[in-house]
């Protein structure tokens, strides 16, 4: 499976001001949508392009555009919507998926609750965004919820991601990419990454 640690200085300085404990809401969501867009920008480096023939100032001037459909963006709810605003950014046309998944306590399995995709997912790179990549088990269930309505090309941003996470994702879905700012050091009994960020989806939206 294709990890890649986002190494950028702007990356590893702003997901450092991200650990803070004492960090506003305001500046946690800016922090979190700063760092997404810088991850997009890794990810997207192999989209195709194409050549076009454009009106310019002096006369038809050759360009390249990106081909084909695009781009989906999925965030998973909640905190994956942490992410959205600085994706689209980068990528304002994008068609946004959104699924959310909960998981089952019984069987400890993910489920969805709310799927709702863009079209043409075969054509579409998909682009998840799951800021904390932890057991793995919502990203998978995502993963597999998108193949199963066609998608080919997936790849994943994450702001950090446990060792545990990755391998979890890579025992299940080799063929995908992962971009993540950190691959930090494990989890904690509960479930949390450490050192990690705490709870993503509070610290984004100002809960608990
Ligand atoms: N979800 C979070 O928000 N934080 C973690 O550390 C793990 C899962």
């Amino acid at each position: 499976m294709k990890i890649v640690e986002v190494r950028h200085p702007l990356v590893q300085h702003k997901l450092g001001l991200m650990r803070r404990a004492d960090n506003s809401t305001k500046t946690f969501r800016e922090l979190a949508a700063e760092v997404a867009m810088l991850l997009t920008y890794e990810a997207t480096a192999d989209l195709p392009t194409e050549e076009v023939e454009l009106p310019g100032w002096a006369g038809p001037v050759r360009a390249r555009r990106i081909k084909g459909r695009k781009v989906t963006l999925v965030p998973i709810l909640r905190a994956g919507l942490g992410m959205l605003p600085g994706v689209l950014e980068l990528i304002p046309a994008a068609k946004v998926s959104v699924v959310g998944l909960q998981r089952d306590e019984a069987t400890l399995a993910a489920h969805a609750y709310y799927e709702k995709l863009a079209g043409h997912m075969a054509d579409r790179t998909a682009l998840i965004l799951d800021p904390m990549l932890a057991t793995g088990g919502t990203l998978i269930a995502t993963i597999d919820m998108l193949k199963a309505a066609g998608a080919a090309r997936i790849k994943a941003l994450c702001l950090v991601a446990a060792p545990e996470g990755l391998r979890a994702v890579e025992r299940a879905h080799a063929d995908v990419e992962i971009f993540t700012a950190a691959i930090d050091e494990r989890l904690d009994e509960r479930g949390y990454i450490l050192p990690g960020l705490g709870d993503a989806g509070d610290r984004i939206f100002g809960t608990r």
